[in-house]
């Protein structure tokens, strides 16, 4: 047969970006199934609430997250910016800080409250995006990495793998943020990303505070409108069913007599249990039991086990009033925050509360998204709300549980099978997702034409740099 078979799992951003990438490379040559046992889009979802379609998961997309910005502009899709809205962070008693809609006088508040810290924190946000930004030049050369730290190692050196070894807390504290700062503006923006305190590794937080940045955007009509329309872009064709297991096959090739591998997939979908093969394998999904769970069979070495935990983030929407009483304010009418965050402290129940709007329009009175690591319960949705009517909540295993020292699971995990999600143990992100997809395109095409000069190269920097 002269088509090659590559099989991807999970039709999140990380899959169907995959999809794309794999057609960029290998052309029509190639046949793509992708595999998904729940909706197209994955963790970016929109739940409905009062006729309305919101962002339940995936929500805020960077200006320099340069794949999805293309996407987006390939696919014809629209950009929604971000509504800035005025911000307060709470202690669980009442605001450390709160925004007015007159700019200097933020910038007047925020230097009295925090001095240098807030200027000295945006250059040093800066100096690591900068080197991130690398990373599109080496794929845009087909450069590619087998492991996260590889990858990052190639961006930042040394610095960035330290920051993976070491807590947001230890990396700001090294370069001498103040520790006041670091509990009222630094932690509150880590709870609202990742719902974790400042024991998460430096480099997912640099990450997270970058998305605490101007200009900051989302996809009119949904994120997960990506998705579809890369898995359409690529003519790949959509399985919908839960993959089980995996089996590594050998197979005798022609008359050389050398051994073909190939991987079969078995599946359960409505038409019962099904196996496919495949001669790459993409595997777009966090290989954790409790969500993706599948076997792999036949592996010499064995595929090793992935067990780190997930940690758990509910967001809950509402469509109601907030209790300004509540957060501390005498005179509710006084109330005009968009967005609270808050600080760390036992007896707070919520990471934070936002006003969202629609992914397409608008609604008044306005709907709030709260984050919580637990459900709700009903009392502590009657002090967060004055009254409300509808509600809806999703429980997500949100993201990686951060905690430094971080090993990453590597991106090649058998001759063909190459595991996206590892990146997320460095940060978990629509953009990361992306950035691995085409890596994992990139290491498969490379494997399939033995280009290995193309994987794990040193001083790419300095090199791309006199190649000008
Ligand atoms: C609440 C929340 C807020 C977030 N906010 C942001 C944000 O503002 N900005 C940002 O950039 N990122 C954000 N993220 C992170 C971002 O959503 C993820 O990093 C990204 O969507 C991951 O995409 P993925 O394709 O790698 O994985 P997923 O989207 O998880 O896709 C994996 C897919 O694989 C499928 N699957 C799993 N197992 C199997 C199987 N056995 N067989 C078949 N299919 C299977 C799943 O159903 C799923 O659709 C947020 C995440 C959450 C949960
Ligand atoms: C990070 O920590 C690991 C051990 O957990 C160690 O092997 C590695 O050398 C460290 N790397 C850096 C850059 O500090
Ligand atoms: C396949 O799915 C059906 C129903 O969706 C379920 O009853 C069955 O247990 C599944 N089988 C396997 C092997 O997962
Ligand atoms: C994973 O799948 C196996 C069967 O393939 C099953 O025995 C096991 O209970 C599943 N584990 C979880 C956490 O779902
Ligand atoms: C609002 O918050 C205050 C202060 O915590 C509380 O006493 C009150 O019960 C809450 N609910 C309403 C509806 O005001």
């Amino acid at each position: 047969r002269d088509t090659l078979l590559a099989g991807v799992i999970g039709a999140g951003i990380g899959g169907t970006s995959a999809a794309y990438f794999l057609r960029q490379k290998f052309g029509k040559g190639v046949q793509i199934d992708v595999f998904e046992r729940g909706e197209v889009g994955g963790r970016l979802a929109t739940v409905k609430l009062e006729g309305k379609e919101f962002e339940a998961g995936g929500s805020i997309i960077h200006p320099l997250n340069l794949h999805m910005k293309h996407f987006v502009k390939e696919l014809g899709l629209s950009v929604a910016e971000s509504q800035g809205r005025l911000m307060g962070i709470y202690n669980g008693e009442e605001f450390v800080f709160e925004e007015s809609s007159w700019y200097i006088w933020n910038l007047l508040k925020l230097f009295w409250h925090y001095g240098l810290n807030p200027l000295r924190i945006y250059m040093w946000v800066e100096e690591v995006l900068e080197k991130f930004m690398r990373i599109y030049r080496y794929q845009s050369h087909d450069y590619a990495f087998s492991s996260p730290e590889n990858l990052l190692h190639a961006l930042g050196g040394a610095n960035f793998l330290h920051m993976l070894n070491q807590t947001i807390d230890e990396s700001l504290q090294k370069a001498r943020f103040s520790q006041n700062f670091i509990n009222e503006m630094v932690i509150p923006v880590l709870r609202v990303n990742y719902g974790q305190s400042a024991s998460i590794n430096g480099f997912v937080g640099a990450v997270s505070l970058a998305g605490a940045s101007a200009g900051l955007w989302s996809v009119e009509g949904g994120n997960k409108l990506v998705c579809t329309g890369l898995l359409y872009a690529s003519k790949a064709q959509l399985i919908s069913g839960s993959v089980i297991s995996v089996e590594a096959k050998m197979k005798s090739k022609g008359h050389a007599g050398g051994q073909m591998k190939l991987y079969e997939v078995t599946y359960n979908s409505t038409s019962g249990v099904t196996s496919d093969v495949y001669d790459i394998l993409l595997i777009a999904t966090p290989l954790q039991r409790k969500i993706a769970n599948i076997t792999f069979r036949n592996f010499n070495p064995q595929i090793p086990e992935f067990s780190a935990p997930f940690h758990q983030m509910v967001a809950t929407l509402v469509h109601g009033r907030i209790n300004a009483s509540f957060f501390g304010y005498q005179d509710p009418s006084q109330f005009n925050l968009g967005d609270i965050f808050t600080m760390e402290d036992p007896h707070m129940f919520i990471d934070s509360i936002g006003m969202v709007s629609p992914v397409k329009g608008n609604l008044s009175p306005p709907v709030w998204k709260v984050f919580s690591n637990q459900l709700l319960t009903t009392e502590q949705m009657n002090l967060l709300f004055s009254s409300y009517d509808s509600v809806v909540v999703r429980k997500w295993l949100a993201y990686p549980h951060y905690s430094p020292p971080e090993k990453c699971p590597p991106f090649i995990l058998h001759d063909q099978i190459y595991y996206l999600n590892a990146i997320e143990w460095t940060a978990s992100a629509m953009e990361m997702s992306a950035i691995s997809a085409k890596n994992a395109a990139l290491l498969a095409h490379h494997h399939w034409y033995n280009k290995m000069n193309m994987i794990d190269q040193e001083d790419l920097h300095e090199r791309l740099k006199t190649e000008l």
